[in-house]
């Protein structure tokens, strides 16, 4: 019923909130491995206030009690605190029923905000980023052209926790290739251990429209990880995470392997999964193929 510029994507966890797109695609757009919004009807654009309130005025008007509200498309905290704010009124406003409104984040959209505006902004409702941090390794974030570094993510990271707001980190197993494996799988788990997000999912990166724009920032060197090599880079990960209470999931469709748990209390459960995986994978449930997807 909304006009969605197409196509919208949200994480998994917002699969029954109200997808709002605040502004279209996505301002940098740059990572390698990112196609999501390279269309041409999704280059960069901020929807205006009055677009905004007469699409919540039809959602009121529907009369459906909405309790979540996912802010829509790529990162949609670039725009400022003055704009961030007019928005969360204007949701309170039209929608008194939403307890939890959340947001894809790059770090760097939190450079200019202070932890006072960003809790400023929680205590209207702003409860969740979800940050694609994708690894905490400097020399694979290069590659990747993801425009962040391990030091970019802590300092968003800790903004976050200090406004009061939740974190979801996304790491992309795979990302480094078999040469940059390890220190990709370390590094992220050491950025994990410094901030301590409230939830961490892993996807594996997929490439389905082709590798060539990935393959440049490597150098054309970048081989990809076969499946088992995607499952020792996840025991890296796993063995190397010091987590005091983090929702932990790899079981967005892109996984071969499901993996569900609280860290670090299943970490031994989880890595016993994993290394069932490897050396007895007649033993263990994997995805086929034909059901992974993006
Ligand atoms: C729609 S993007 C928005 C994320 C947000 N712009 C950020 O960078 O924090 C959500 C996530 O999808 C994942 N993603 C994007 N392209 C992918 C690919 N080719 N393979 C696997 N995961 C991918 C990345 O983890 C990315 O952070
Ligand atoms: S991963 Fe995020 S920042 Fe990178 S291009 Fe995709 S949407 Fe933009």
């Amino acid at each position: 019923m909304l006009n969605y510029i197409e196509p919208a994507f949200r994480p998994p966890s917002e699969a029954r909130s109200l997808i709002l797109q605040v502004t279209n695609g996505c301002s940098w757009n740059n990572c390698t491995f990112c196609e999501m919004y390279t269309a041409p009807q999704k280059k960069f654009s901020v929807k205006t206030s009055e677009q905004i309130t007469q699409e919540l005025q039809q959602v009121a008007s529907s009369g459906i009690s909405v309790r979540r509200v996912f802010l829509a498309d790529g990162d949609a905290m670039t725009l400022s605190f003055r704009r961030l704010k007019e928005i969360l009124l204007l949701i309170r406003q039209y929608l008194p029923d939403v307890q939890r409104v959340s947001s894809y984040c790059l770090p760097r959209n939190l450079k200019s905000k202070t932890v006072e505006e960003l809790t400023e902004l929680e205590q209207l409702g702003l409860k969740l980023m979800y940050v694609g941090c994708e690894s905490g390794d400097d020399l694979v974030l290069e590659k990747v052209s993801k425009g962040e570094s391990y030091q970019s993510s802590l300092m968003a990271l800790n903004k976050i926790k200090l406004a009061g707001m939740k974190s979801s980190v996304m790491i992309l197993n795979g990302l480094g290739g078999r040469k940059y494996s390890e220190q990709h799988a370390v590094n992220s788990a050491l950025l994990m251990n410094e901030t301590q997000p409230e939830y961490l999912s892993t996807l594996v990166v997929s490439f389905p429209v082709g590798m060539e724009r990935f393959q440049q920032g490597f150098g054309g060197d970048f081989e990809p990880l076969q499946q088992m090599d995607l499952f020792r880079e996840m025991a890296v990960l796993l063995n190397t995470l010091t987590l005091e209470k983090t929702v932990f999931r790899s079981d967005h469709a892109s996984n071969y392997l499901v993996l569900k748990g609280t860290l670090s209390r299943d970490k031994a459960r989880l890595l016993t999964q994993v290394r069932t995986a490897i050396h007895n994978p007649e033993q263990i449930d994997l995805r086929q193929e034909w059901q992974r997807g993006l």
